[in-house]
C-alpha cells in the first residue's frame, strides 16, 4: 500500500488499510459531452497512529464538491424527511425554553431539517455552500446563509445572530477536513447550556456492514465515539450522549455541549466498550474489513456476469455516490447494469461518474421492470421494498450487497 501520509488532525502518520485506485467524484454525474473532461483521484483510507481518527489519504479542495451544482437534493427522500422532522423536534425539545432561542444548522441542504424549526416558528439559520440547494431552502421561506462554515463565518455568524442554544449537523461534520476550525466555529457561537447534536455515518456500520460504499471523497472522514471524545475534550466540549440511528445505513447522533453542563448518558460507556471489540481504531482489523471489501466487490461482480450470462436484465436502484464507488471499484459498466433509475430530476438523463451507467428517470422503471434491480441505495431499503410491491409481484426481484452480496429473498 502507498505510503502513509499525515493525519488533517493531529499530523502524524495515517497508515492506509484499503485503496480503491483512481475514482471519479462520486456525485459528479455528467453529460456524454463532459466524459473527456472527468476528473479522478486516488480513493485511499487509512487509519492515524497518533489521534486514531479514520480519515482519506488524499485531500480533496471542498469547492469541486460543493458548488452551484451539488447533486443531492436532502429531501427526495421521504424517509429522511420523516426522520429529520423527529430529529429536529426532538433536539428542540432539549434545549432552554428562552424566547429568544436561536437554532443554527450546518449544511443545511435544501432544508430538510431547517423547515422544522422554522415551522415551530423558532429563530434560525442555515448555513450552505452548495448554491443551488441553499436557493432551495431559502425558496421555502426557511434563512439561510450560502457560505461554509468555519471559524470564520461563524464569528460573523456570531456578531449578528447571537450564539446558538442549539447547533445541528447531519452528513456534514464528517465532509469538513479543516475540523479544527469546524470545532472553533462551534465553540464560538455554543451558548452556554446549549447544545451540538450532529449525526454522521458510523465506523462500527461500516465495519460491521461491509459498508465500503461509504468511503469516498466527500465522506473525509469515519467518526467513532472515542476518535471525536479526544478531539471534542481538547476544546473543552465534551460528548454526552450517542444515540445509533438506522439511516444512511448506520450512523451515530453525538451530543455534545460543554463540559461539566450535562452528565454522560449510561449508555456511552457500553458503546465505547463494544468500539474496543470492534477493534475501530486497529490495523488488524481494519485489515480483516479489507479483505471482506476486496470479497464484497468480486462477488458482486460474479453475480452480476452470471446473471448476463442466463440473458437477465438488471438496473440499478438510486444513482448514489455510493453507487460511483461501487462501479468503479467493480468495474461495473452498462454492459452489466442497463440503467441507473432515480427519481432527482437533475440527475437523469446524465451518466454516473466513471463507469457511464445511464441515469433515468423512474418512469423508465415502471414502464419495463428489469428481471433484477440492483439496490444502490440500499440504506432507503425499507421504504424501496414499500414502494415496489408491484415490481416484487411480478417476479422482479432486488440484489443488495451490504452486509453481503445476494439477491432479497
Ligand atoms: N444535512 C443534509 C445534507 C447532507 S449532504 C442531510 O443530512 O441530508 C452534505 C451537505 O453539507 C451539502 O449540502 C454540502 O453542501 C454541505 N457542506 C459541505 N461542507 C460544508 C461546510 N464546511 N459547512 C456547511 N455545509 C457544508
Ligand atoms: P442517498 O443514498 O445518498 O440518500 O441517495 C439516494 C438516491 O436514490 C437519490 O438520488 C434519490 C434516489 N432514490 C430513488 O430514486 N428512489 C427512491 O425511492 C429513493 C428513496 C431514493
Ligand atoms: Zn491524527
Amino acid at each position: 500500500m502507498s505510503e502513509s501520509k499525515k493525519c488533517l488532525v493531529c499530523d502524524s502518520n495515517v497508515e492506509p488499510f484499503v485503496s480503491f485506485g483512481k475514482m471519479p467524484i462520486a456525485n459528479g454525474f455528467l453529460r456524454e459531452d463532459e466524459f473527456s473532461k472527468e476528473s479522478f483521484y486516488d480513493l485511499a483510507v487509512g487509519v492515524c497512529v497518533g489521534c486514531k481518527m479514520v480519515q482519506l489519504t488524499e485531500l480533496i479542495d471542498p469547492s469541486k464538491l460543493f458548488h452551484e451544482n451539488y447533486a443531492y437534493f436532502s429531501s427526495t427522500s421521504q424517509g429522511m424527511r420523516k426522520h429529520f422532522q423527529a430529529f429536529a423536534l426532538e433536539a428542540l425539545n432539549q434545549t432552554t425554553e428562552r424566547s429568544d432561542r436561536f437554532v443554527l444548522e450546518i449544511g443545511s441542504n435544501d432544508g430538510i431539517m431547517l423547515r422544522n424549526i422554522a415551522e415551530a416558528g423558532v429563530r434560525h439559520l442555515g448555513v450552505e455552500p452548495s448554491e443551488n440547494v441553499a436557493k432551495a431552502a431559502i425558496a421555502s421561506g426557511i434563512q439561510t446563509r450560502c457560505c461554509f462554515f468555519d471559524s470564520k463565518s461563524a464569528s460573523q455568524i456570531r456578531a449578528e445572530h447571537g450564539p446558538a442554544d442549539l447547533i445541528l449537523g447531519a452528513n456534514v461534520i464528517c465532509h469538513i477536513p479543516d475540523l479544527h476550525s469546524l470545532i472553533q466555529g462551534v465553540c464560538t457561537l455554543l451558548n452556554k447550556n446549549g447544545l451540538f447534536i450532529f449525526e454522521e455515518p458510523y465506523l462500527g456500520d461500516i465495519v460491521n456492514r461491509t459498508s465500503y460504499d461509504q468511503f469516498y471523497d466527500e465522506h473525509f472522514y469515519y467518526f467513532s465515539i472515542q476518535s471525536l471524545s479526544e478531539l471534542l475534550n481538547s476544546y473543552g466540549l465534551h460528548i454526552v450522549n450517542a444515540q445509533a440511528q438506522e439511516v444512511h445505513g448506520g450512523s451515530m447522533r453525538y451530543t455534545v455541549c460543554w463540559a461539566g453542563d450535562k452528565t454522560e448518558a449510561p449508555a456511552l460507556h457500553s458503546l465505547k466498550s463494544r468500539e474496543d471489540q470492534l477493534g475501530l481504531d486497529s490495523l488488524v482489523k481494519l485489515n480483516e474489513l479489507k479483505d471482506r471489501i476486496e470479497k464484497s466487490r468480486d462477488d458482486l461482480r460474479s453475480l452480476l456476469e452470471t446473471l448476463k450470462g442466463e440473458g437477465k436484465r438488471v438496473v440499478g436502484y438510486g444513482a448514489t455516490s455510493k453507487s460511483t464507488i461501487v462501479t468503479n471499484y467493480g468495474n461495473i459498466g452498462p454492459e452489466l447494469v442497463e440503467y441507473i433509475s432515480d427519481t432527482t430530476p437533475t440527475k437523469q438523463g446524465k451518466f454516473n461518474p466513471g463507469t457511464h451507467i445511464p441515469i433515468m428517470p423512474y418512469e423508465s422503471f415502471t414502464a419495463n421492470y428489469p428481471d433484477y434491480a440492483l439496490l444502490f441505495a440500499w440504506n432507503h431499503r425499507e421504504e424501496i421494498v414499500e414502494k415496489e410491491q408491484h415490481f416484487l409481484s411480478q417476479g422482479g426481484r432486488f440484489i443488495t450487497f451490504v452486509p453481503t452480496v445476494g439477491i432479497v429473498d
